[in-house]
């Protein structure tokens, strides 16, 4: 049984995930992500090899909730931006409702901010955006966004997707067009 206390959350630079916390990780992304469970068993990478991540972990160190945090120069209206993308927000059955994710995406922007990028940038289904703003995240609202697909052609994000910022060392999101300069992370 899960307990109430919340996890101990352990920031992790990538090149550092060992072995063990990879089967952990990618165990907590097949769980979170069912649909996508064949490419997490292989990788814990969605798009994009992210910078560093926060592990949440349990008393046994078991991994319990995750966020991975990728770094990527984007152009909107022109002008470069220095993100935090982040990537694979996931907090397992067991332990959700407990608002788990808002002190993974806390910790996952305090290390954003110390590595002195610009703004936090994420994608998700409109459903999910009152997680993030209850942790101060922003909808941009509707905005093209650009991003290239699996055969790098450009193409638009997809419909199902929002896009929110968290600010950093930029407070005032830049008006126009984004465009992510690669794969949706
Ligand atoms: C998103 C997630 C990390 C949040 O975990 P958590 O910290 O335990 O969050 P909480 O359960 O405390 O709060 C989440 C809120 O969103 C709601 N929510 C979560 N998933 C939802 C969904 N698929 N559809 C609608 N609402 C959803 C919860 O009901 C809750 O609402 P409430 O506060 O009004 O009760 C977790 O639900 C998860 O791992 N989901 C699967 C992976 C995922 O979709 N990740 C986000 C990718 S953008």
């Amino acid at each position: 049984m899960a307990s109430e206390s919340a996890l101990d959350l352990c920031l992790v630079a990538e090149e550092a995930v060992s072995d063990e916390q990879d089967a952990m990780i990618r165990d907590c992304l097949v769980e979170c992500f069912p649909d996508d469970r064949q490419i997490f068993r292989r990788t814990r990478n969605w798009h994009t090899e992210p910078i560093y991540r926060v592990l949440g972990l349990d008393g046994e160190g078991v991994v319990q909730g995750h966020i991975a945090v990728v770094e990527q120069t984007i152009t909107v209206g022109g002008e470069s931006l220095a993100v935090a993308g982040v990537q694979s927000v996931a907090v397992r059955l067991g332990y959700r409702g407990r608002r788990i994710a808002d002190d993974l995406l806390k910790a996952a922007m305090a290390e954003a901010k110390r590595r002195d990028l610009d703004v936090g940038l994420l994608f998700c289904r409109e459903e999910l955006m009152k997680v993030y703003e209850r942790c101060g995240w922003l909808w941009l609202g509707p905005r093209l966004t650009l991003m290239l697909d699996e055969h790098g052609s450009e193409v638009e994000i997809p419909e199902k997707n929002v896009v929110m910022y968290y600010p950093l060392g930029v407070v005032e999101f830049p008006t126009g067009d984004i465009n992510l300069c690669g794969r949706d992370w």
